[in-house]
């Protein structure tokens, strides 16, 4: 028997010095100390908050441990608990930066900001078995978290991802699954496309014809029935276009999806509680067939061609009034104009535009954008938001307060150009960003082993670096799990890359941790790209 005890014991150090061996936290951490010994999730525990600022922050946590444990019993309460979160003075909203200790009794959390304390428990997650991502009780596991001491700050604010729910659209539940999946690698960025020429899928309250008409499509033959017949082709169900998505009217099969003003508002705060950001985007004067077809008097001659008029008062107007409701539904200081890829020889013709440049003496329709940009910035301003758009916002000048998404990959001097002009900068190129472009077993590596932030740029202007995008384009992603496997895990590399500095980024780590998560995704429910696959 004792021999029995001396063999227990000798499995139980063994035991923990293996889950020792387990802290693969993606994105890496600043610093690192393990520890010895381990820390036993039970049901009755308490988590604990010492400021009201961080109540939400308890609760999502709360939400996080309850989930697949069953453990209904954690308790959130001012004061200790057995995790604890700690909201330090002086509170600095702008440092992300946290503390995580773990001992045999307790855990803690502290920071200086919220997003500090949600990246303290997106840590915590990843400490916990893969199992508590499941979505439904797990029974069996050992809910253990190793001891561990960890101090990390990201190197970059900005970690974003995008999602274009226009051209396929996503429920609410699918975009919040997808800000929790965010929330858990640290991404604190959401930014949506919420309009483009194939659907409106925001409520605007004056203009309802947005919604009740241009919400809805015949299934398009470049995106919609191209989806159904890859996924015929390759016999990939994910590829098909949902049911749930289309209805039946007046014996025509229409496919669409909006989110109401209160769907608008509970994902801005499912995702602020997760320390995420929304940046909405109403693209703007491109990209508005469906907006141009709702109202055609918005289009030079009023025939519903894209893009927007910019000659008309009227159109004016209409911009105002969409980007007013906006702004009561989106509280961040940022909204994105959009502003890309825009048609502009309607403008050269139309009387009304050529007015607009002759009135205010300006060169030519590249001039006629960009006064159209710094015409909506100003109404941003006045309501206390700052403009961002698409690299094309350069073109025709820009004012020093907008910033500049750099999206075109073989416009490679964006950020140079961008950031001499005093301009801050979100990097998003092609060439690493688009999540919607196909993958080969090498992109992961592609990505994680390149600069990705221009190397050529100096200390001055890598200050106007806000961070890393990558944007998921919808035209070929017509549901949740094909969505999730253009995403994951590539997002895992992407994140490090704008979390991690550049000279703390090793390629084999980071690849023994990415392998290390992929059954965290999988206990997620997660579709993601196997590292090994043919599948593009
Ligand atoms: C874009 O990809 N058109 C911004
Ligand atoms: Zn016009």
């Amino acid at each position: 028997m004792k021999h029995f005890k001396t063999l227990l014991l000798a499995f139980m150090l063994l035991a923990t010095s293996s889950a020792m061996a387990e802290v693969n936290i993606i994105p890496k951490p600043t610093k690192v100390v393990e520890g010895t010994g381990t820390f036993r999730l039970t049901d009755g525990q308490t988590i604990g908050f010492n400021n009201a600022a961080v109540k939400d922050a308890a609760y999502y946590l709360r939400r996080i441990l309850t989930r697949a444990t069953g453990y209904n019993k954690i308790k959130v309460r001012q004061g200790q608990g057995q995790i604890s979160l700690v909201m330090q003075t002086p509170r600095n909203d702008k440092d992300e930066s946290y503390t995580l200790s773990v001992t045999g009794k307790k855990v803690t959390i502290k920071a200086k900001s919220y997003r500090g304390i949600v990246n303290g428990i997106a840590s915590l997650r990843q400490l916990l078995p893969d199992e508590i991502e499941k979505r439904e009780v797990a029974t069996g596991v050992d809910w253990t978290v190793p001891a561990v001491e960890i101090y990390d700050k990201p190197a970059y604010h900005w970690r974003g991802l995008m999602l274009d729910p226009s051209r396929h659209f996503y429920s609410v539940e699918e975009t919040e699954r997808f800000l929790d999946h965010m929330a858990l690698y640290k991404y604190n960025k959401f930014h949506w496309h919420l309009i483009d020429g194939v659907g409106w899928r925001i409520q605007i309250n004056k203009y309802p014809l947005l919604t009740e008409k241009g919400a809805w499509r015949e299934f398009r033959p470049d995106i919609d029935i191209a989806c159904q017949n890859r996924a015929k082709a390759e016999n990939n169900p994910t590829l098909q276009i949902p049911e749930k998505y289309c209805k039946t009217v007046d014996g025509k099969k229409l496919y669409g999806g909006f989110y109401t003003q209160d769907d608008i508002r509970e994902v801005v705060r499912f995702a602020a509680v997760r320390g995420i950001d929304v940046i909405p985007e109403i693209d703007m004067p491109g990209h508005n067939w469906v907006t141009t077809q709702c109202y055609p008097w918005l289009s030079c001659s009023n025939d519903g061609e894209d893009p927007l008029c910019l000659g008309k008062e009227s159109t004016l107007e209409f911009c105002k009034n969409v980007y007013a409701e906006i702004f009561k539904l989106f509280p961040y200081e940022y909204a994105h104009i959009g502003g890309d890829e825009v048609n502009r020889d309607h403008w050269t013709k139309c009387p009304d535009c050529q007015r607009r440049i002759k009135d205010e003496s300006l060169k030519d329709v590249a001039e006629l954008q960009a006064w159209f940009t710094k015409y909506m910035e100003r109404y941003f301003n006045q309501h206390g938001r700052k403009l961002m758009g698409w690299d094309e916002i350069l073109e025709g000048g820009l004012s020093k307060t907008a910033t500049v998404y750099w999206w075109r990959g073989d416009h490679a001097d964006v950020a140079q150009k961008s950031t001499n002009m005093g301009n801050e900068v979100v990097v998003c190129p092609t060439t690493y960003c688009y999540f919607d472009y196909g993958q080969d077993n090498n992109t992961i590596k592609r990505i994680y082993t390149s600069d990705v932030i221009p190397a050529d740029l100096n200390e001055k202007q890598l200050k106007l670096i806000k961070g890393i995008q990558s944007n998921i384009w919808g035209e070929f992603i017509p549901t949740e799990a094909r969505m999730q496997f253009m995403a994951f895990p590539r997002a895992l590399a992407m994140v490090e890359k704008a979390w991690t500095p550049k000279q703390e980024q090793n390629w084999d780590d980071f690849l023994k941790r990415m392998k290390a998560q992929l059954p965290r995704l999988q206990a997620a429910g997660i579709n993601y790209r196997p590292l090994e696959t043919t599948q593009p």
